[in-house]
């Protein structure tokens, strides 16, 4: 029998979700409950992944075990408060909400729920997320892999420590924007070297994905793979070297630094 599934909150993220479940095997449509506060919102996400929508948070809860906190995190306030009455022992809590630490949740429901937290990343959009989870107090190792298996149908899905999940927020959370910036940069240097911007952004955006597809089935790690096609002297090389004079490691360095730094103020502030 696939999972009964509640999302609360119907936006970006649980939309990519409740396709990646239902794609998956992993529940079937008719068992998701979506409840957005825009009624107009669950009723959309439900029609496209064949679910019912839920009038209320309290009819989500009862027609569901595992339960997605999919708002935005400044929204928890007023949804936690919603949730506290009808959580039950049955519920494992699932949070995506950015920042927010399991014991912040746990305090808002009350009790001693079963909380797991997530901190997935936008290409779960097109089934290619990194996410990482870790779980609360009272969650166990079993709710842990349930959510690992949800997590992978919308990519790869990683267990950590809560402790570690800024420095995931400041990789792969933070993550995909590094990447567009570098190729918002590299279509302005084919741009300065003579390529129309359309040829330069499908070039650019290719090499992305090619160099990411390769990283990924390849045995060898991102250094053996940039050694074999740099050869001596040769235009690879001197690409290179330009990025090693102007500090290219430790500033990419120091800009996870910085995300990090700034999840573990934010996390301060919700906790
Ligand atoms: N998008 C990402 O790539 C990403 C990555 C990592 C983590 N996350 C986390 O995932 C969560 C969801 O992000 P998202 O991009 O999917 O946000 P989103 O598109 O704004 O979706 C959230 C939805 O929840 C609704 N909502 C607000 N308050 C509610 C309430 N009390 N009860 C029920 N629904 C309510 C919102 O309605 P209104 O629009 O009317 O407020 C909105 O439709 C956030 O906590 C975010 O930090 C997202």
């Amino acid at each position: 029998m696939g999972h009964r599934i509640g999302f609360l909150g119907a936006g970006n993220m649980a939309t990519a979700l409740a396709h990646g479940f239902v794609k998956a095997g992993l529940a079937d449509g008719a068992d998701l409950a979506i409840y957005d506060i825009v009624a107009e919102k669950s009723a959309q996400l439900a029609a496209a992944a064949g679910a019912k929508p839920a009038g209320s948070v309290a009819e989500t809860l009862k027609r569901a075990e595992t339960i997605v906190l999919a708002v935005k995190p400044q929204n928890a306030a007023e949804l936690l408060p919603e949730v506290a009455p009808g959580a039950e022992p049955r519920h494992l809590f699932i949070s995506i909400l950015a920042g927010t630490p399991t014991r912040a949740i746990e305090t808002r429901i009350g009790g001693s729920p079963r909380v797991v937290r997530v901190m997935p990343n936008t290409p779960a959009l097109v089934a290619e997320g990194a996410s990482a989870l870790a779980r609360g107090r009272w969650a166990t190792a079993a709710d842990l892999d349930t959510a690992l298996e949800l997590f992978r149908s919308v990519g790869i899905a990683v267990a950590v420590q809560e402790e570690q999940l800024d420095a995931v927020t400041g990789l792969s959370g933070s993550g995909p924007a590094y990447f567009f910036y570098l190729m918002e940069a590299l279509i302005e240097g084919g741009c300065a070297a003579g390529l129309d911007r359309e040829t330069a952004t499908a070039l650019t955006i290719q090499t992305a994905l090619g160099a990411g597809k390769l990283a990924r089935s390849s045995a060898d790690g991102p250094a053996a793979l940039r050694e074999k096609v740099t050869s001596k002297g040769g235009t690879t090389a001197a690409g290179l070297a330009a990025l090693r004079e102007g500090g290219f490691e430790g500033l990419v360095k120091r800009c996870v630094a910085a995300a990090v730094a700034r999840s573990k103020e934010l996390g301060k502030a919700a906790g």
